[in-house]
């Protein structure tokens, strides 16, 4: 038996959690990865190779969750970074595209966490997404907005109530090189490269990096960091 568990990304078959599960995955460890659909999720998941096993699941249909992951063992890295793209507004608001990114993040996050909780070992870890739209929204982002906000509230009751377990939360700006914004026209991200003190966009490489930090360093807990090159600034 091996003396390390495994790494599950729950939303790992696109952008920055199918990023973060590369990671693990180049280097050996035994990683974990969801998708709604089981053939997709399979498929990515013999791409990224290694020990790399699927699991489908639904986080907008919570009670799904615990027979998708019953076959995953000792997990010592979680990370939850699964979203639906949700644009609303207060003035159009859709409350049925709403309640599916409100259950998905806020009670299908808590509910992966509940399922696993018995196999993650007091020095393992959580790291869950939320977005710099917390505190600076942007057209649409309403719900966005809402949900990112509650993780920060997720990640104190979370650190204080299964401790020792560490869980962060990580809060990106846009990620310029991510699926969801490389697709948008070209002036919506020179206007976010121009107001960002670095100069540059955010990339994913950059969150994968800061992930593993929150997820490996045994002295972070309860951090909510944003990786944005310092927007909030201007
Ligand atoms: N990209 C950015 O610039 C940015 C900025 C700030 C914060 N974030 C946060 O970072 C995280 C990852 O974002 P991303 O842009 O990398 O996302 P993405 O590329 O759109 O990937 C979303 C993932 O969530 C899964 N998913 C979608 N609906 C689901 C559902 N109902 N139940 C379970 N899984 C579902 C998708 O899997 P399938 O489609 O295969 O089912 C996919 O693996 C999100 O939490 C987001 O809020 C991203």
């Amino acid at each position: 038996m091996p003396d390390t568990g495994c790494v599950v990304v729950v939303g790992g078959t696109s952008g920055l959690g199918l990023e973060v599960a590369r990671h693990y995955a180049e280097r050996g460890r035994e990683v974990v990865i969801t998708g709604r659909n089981s053939e997709h999720t399979a498929k990515i998941a013999a791409e990224l190779g290694g020990s790399t096993r699927s699991a489908a699941l639904d986080l907008t249909r919570p009670e799904s969750v615990p027979d998708a992951l019953a076959d995953v063992g000792r997990v010592d890295h979680l990370v939850l970074s699964a979203i639906s793209r949700d644009e609303n507004t207060a003035a159009g608001f859709d409350h049925e595209a709403a309640l599916r990114l409100v259950t998905l993040k806020l009670v299908g996050y808590l509910e992966v966490v509940h399922t696993l909780l018995s196999r993650i070992p007091p020095d393992g870890s959580i790291v869950v997404f939320g977005g710099l739209a917390k505190d600076r929204p942007y057209p649409g982002s309403v719900t966005v907005s809402t949900v990112n906000g509650g993780v920060v509230g997720m990640i104190n009751v979370l650190a204080s109530e299964i401790a020792p377990i560490r869980v962060n939360a990580i809060h990106p700006g846009i990620v310029g090189d991510s699926p969801y914004w490389i697709a948008k026209p070209p002036g919506v991200l020179d206007a976010v490269r121009a107001r960002t003190p670095t100069g540059r966009l955010v990339t994913m490489r950059d969150i994968v990096d800061a992930v593993v930090f929150l997820l490996e360093n045994r002295s972070v807990n309860a951090a909510n960091l944003p990786v944005d090159g310092g927007t909030l600034l201007r």
